[in-house]
């Protein structure tokens, strides 16, 4: 490999072309830029730079890592959520940008209740970054929250998030398999439960199914085993108009709605993502129930 930052560029763009990354160029480019630790100002401004031999060895070394399909988020173990960098590694989904979808839509109703402190659940938190975002939109004090997972290893990771946004105070997270250790009612659970297709899993991008855990993914072999477990428990841990809000898959919305209506939960809210796919479904009790 030639060592002028601008030869590194070319040289990356054609490792990863010839692995089939998709955006090769930009892909380069950041891995480089991270690499070096320099702000794109930096970058632009020092095309001509000689890179030392250990560092171009460093490079080299991430540029093979991403041929593999090891996703950049993972080679630096940061990834940027709703304008946020979330520290995430392989115990976690890698923070999706359809999710952001879910934050906003949860953030606006958020910000409609007045003069209530509202309790706040998320089902399966993973790195923590969907309920951290929300999170650090909202009022001090407004919103106390608790975040639970079935991976222990996720759950260390949800753990340095709340401490690198200094949320300790407001943000909880514990193991729980869905609700089996939950003993309280809240105002709103949010979720983005697993939802693809067992079958479908060996299908998807090498990004996805050899570097996010299989548990983050498999919705079992329809892709709705979370949303019935969730639908069946949720009734129980909701307060008196409490919401719950989902991410949902492609062409999940009518199974998904049948599935909460078969329950006595009545759809409130549907909204469609950048590509016009439904992503994220709202569902209120038709009445309260008692635990
Ligand atoms: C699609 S990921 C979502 C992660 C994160 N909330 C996000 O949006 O990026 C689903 C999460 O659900 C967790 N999960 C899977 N089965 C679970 C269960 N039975 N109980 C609790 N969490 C579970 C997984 O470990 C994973 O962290």
């Amino acid at each position: 490999m030639n060592n002028l930052l601008k030869s590194l560029i070319y040289d990356g763009k054609k490792v990863l072309l010839e692995s089939g990354v998709k955006n090769a160029m930009d892909e380069a480019r950041l891995i480089i830029k991270k690499t070096l630790k320099k702000n794109e100002l930096e970058f632009i401004n020092n095309q001509d730079l000689k890179i030392s031999s250990k560092q171009s060895n460093s490079i080299l070394h991430n540029f093979i890592e991403r041929s593999k399909g090891k996703p950049v988020s993972k080679i630096f173990g940061f990834k940027e959520f709703f304008s946020n960098e979330f520290i995430v590694n392989k115990n976690v989904l890698d923070p999706r940008p359809e999710t952001e979808l879910l934050v906003e839509l949860t953030i606006n109703i958020l910000f409609k209740i007045k003069f209530k402190k509202i309790s706040l659940l998320e089902l399966g938190v993973g790195s923590g970054c969907l309920i951290i975002s929300i999170l650090l939109f909202i009022k001090k004090n407004k919103v106390s929250a608790l975040g639970v997972d079935i991976s222990n290893k996720a759950l260390e990771i949800a753990d340095k998030n709340i401490k690198k946004f200094n949320l300790e105070k407001k943000l909880k997270v514990k193991k729980s398999d869905w609700f089996s250790d939950i003993h309280e009612k809240y105002d709103i659970i949010v979720s983005n439960p697993p939802y693809v297709k067992t079958s479908d899993i060996k299908n998807l991008d090498k990004e996805v199914k050899l570097y996010d855990p299989f548990i983050s993914l498999n919705g079992g072999f329809n892709g709705l085993r979370c949303f019935e477990k969730i639908a069946t428990n949720a009734k129980f841990h909701l307060k008196p108009d409490g919401i719950i809000l989902l991410e949902i898959g492609y062409g999940q919305m009518n199974s998904v709605k049948k599935i909460f209506e078969k329950m006595d939960y009545k759809i409130f809210l549907k909204e469609k993502d950048l590509q016009g796919i439904i992503r994220v479904v709202g569902f209120k009790l038709k009445k309260n129930f008692e635990c």
